[in-house]
């Protein structure tokens, strides 16, 4: 421990004795050291993802944790084969008008937390924590394993705790990429959001078809829909599926459980609750007219959960109602699956794995996974099927069961007065019709 110590004190010797000095004397060594022009403007990223100098591993965003006495949180992605010591730069800016008045700054080693579901890829969603006390005005932070490079700054968020939210439901939507274009399943859900209460969606970009390009843009103009930037690809091997020995690649699903973390400390303090639940995936209330009535009864019920469990239900895209009454000629050129169209329900299997999806209250929560959180202060209830479950229109899983084997489910038609004319008016402006 000692001799770890002493290493590190020779290694990053020269910078130590910079903690509190400023800003500019802090570039002219880091630019001596890399024979450039000195500069007192900080670079900032240009991408939503940047890589930590000195080795493989990248960095996303920055929160400070209230709940962790004030410790800067960097949402990170770490390659844990190489995981050699990485150290914070943390710096404050005193004169608020311009990053380049950055003017103290603080050394200190990092403490890397690796979340501890990878689905066995090499790159694991990690939080590098920054805990020293020396700046706790610090505005901007930067995490290097090699101290003499060109460092990037990312800005701290969540300085202030609030106690009100702009939002009381937000939908996490964890990565969007390839081609998809699954337009109209898309619109519909976003109208279905609404009439249950939620009021924001955000969705991790990495790629996306034609279509359901222009719903995106038309929900974000409209103001519902943030669309963040999530340019994986660019820098690491993305998995298409869920599992390292079948599917290989760098990470789990584009960075999925990544960009799941970085939502919860994104609208920290913008929602009451986070939906953490997938694009084609809608979390439904059957007792309850919405999700605020819902999610009233359920904390009253249980006042110490800050995690909520639902259980997905599968409604196979290949089984149609009969009647045809949703099949409307004027959807039939938008590309996509019509959700009203599907009635049927799979029955669930005891013997098999189920799935869960989550509302949050994101305050409690430290790290999710997919299914369950990994790290929470609260207690974690499971919702009873019956009062609240996800719908859930894809391919099969259950392709043998014919019709009479499956639960008719038409819960969705009870909002067909309001919610036609709106998927109407949705696919009308964004103009896919
Ligand atoms: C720092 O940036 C400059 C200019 O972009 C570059 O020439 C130099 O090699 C960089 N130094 C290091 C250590 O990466
Ligand atoms: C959130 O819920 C509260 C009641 O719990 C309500 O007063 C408020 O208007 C709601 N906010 C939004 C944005 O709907
Ligand atoms: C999604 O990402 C792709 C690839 O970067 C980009 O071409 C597209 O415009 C993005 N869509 C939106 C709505 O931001
Ligand atoms: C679609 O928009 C056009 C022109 O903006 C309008 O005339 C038409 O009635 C709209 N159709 C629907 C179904 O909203």
């Amino acid at each position: 421990m000692m001799q770890r110590k002493l290493a590190l004190l020779v290694g990053i010797g020269a910078l130590t004795v910079l903690l509190m000095l400023r800003w500019e004397h802090v570039m002219t060594l880091v630019n001596l050291m890399s024979s450039k022009q000195p500069s007192a403007e900080p670079e900032l990223p240009p991408d939503t993802i940047t890589p930590i100098p000195g080795s493989r591993h990248l960095m996303v965003s920055a929160f400070k944790d209230h709940r962790l006495g004030g410790a800067i949180r960097v949402s990170s992605i770490i390659c844990r084969q190489e995981l050699q010591p990485l150290y914070c730069v943390l710096c404050a800016n005193t004169d608020a008008k311009a990053v380049g008045a950055l003017n103290q700054c603080a050394f200190s080693q990092a403490k890397v937390d690796v979340h501890s579901e990878s689905f066995g890829f090499p790159f694991v969603t990690s939080d590098v924590l920054c805990m020293s006390p020396a700046l706790q005005q610090a505005t901007h932070v930067s995490i290097t394993a090699n101290p003499y490079a060109n460092l990037t700054f990312l800005s701290i968020h969540n300085q202030e705790v609030k106690e009100s939210f702009r939002y009381n439901f937000t939908v996490c939507i964890s990565s969007l990429f390839g081609e998809y274009n699954n337009a109209l399943q898309f619109a519909q859900t976003m109208e279905m959001y609404k009439l249950i209460g939620v009021q924001r969606v955000v969705i991790y970009n990495t790629s996306c078809g034609p279509d359901i390009e222009k719903i995106l843009k038309y929900y974000r103009k409209e103001g519902m829909l943030e669309v963040v930037p999530w340019p994986i690809d660019k820098f690491l091997t993305p998995s298409t599926g869920w599992k390292y020995d079948l599917h290989h690649g760098d990470i789990h699903y584009y960075g999925q459980l990544t960009t799941l973390n970085e939502c919860i400390y994104r609208y920290m303090y913008q929602s009451k609750y986070l939906l953490l639940n997938d694009i084609d995936e809608i979390i439904m209330p059957y007792k309850h007219a919405n999700l605020e009535k819902l999610m009233g009864t359920l904390q009253q019920q249980h006042p110490n959960a800050g995690v909520f469990r639902f259980e997905n239900h599968l409604f196979p895209k290949t089984q149609f109602d009969d009647s045809g009454r949703f099949r409307l000629p004027r959807w039939r050129s938008v590309p996509g699956v019509n959700i009203l169209e599907h009635v049927y329900r799979e029955p669930s299997r005891k013997d098999v794995f189920k799935e869960w999806k989550l509302i949050i209250n994101p305050r409690s929560v430290e790290q999710t996974s997919v299914h369950s959180t990994l790290k929470q202060f609260g207690l974690v209830f499971k919702v009873p099927s019956d009062v609240c479950r996800i719908i859930h229109v894809r391919e099969p899983r259950q392709a043998q069961l014919s019709k009479d084997q499956l639960f008719v489910d038409k819960k969705l038609w009870e909002f067909e007065e309001l919610l036609i004319p709106s998927i109407d008016r949705a696919l009308n402006e964004s103009g896919v019709l």
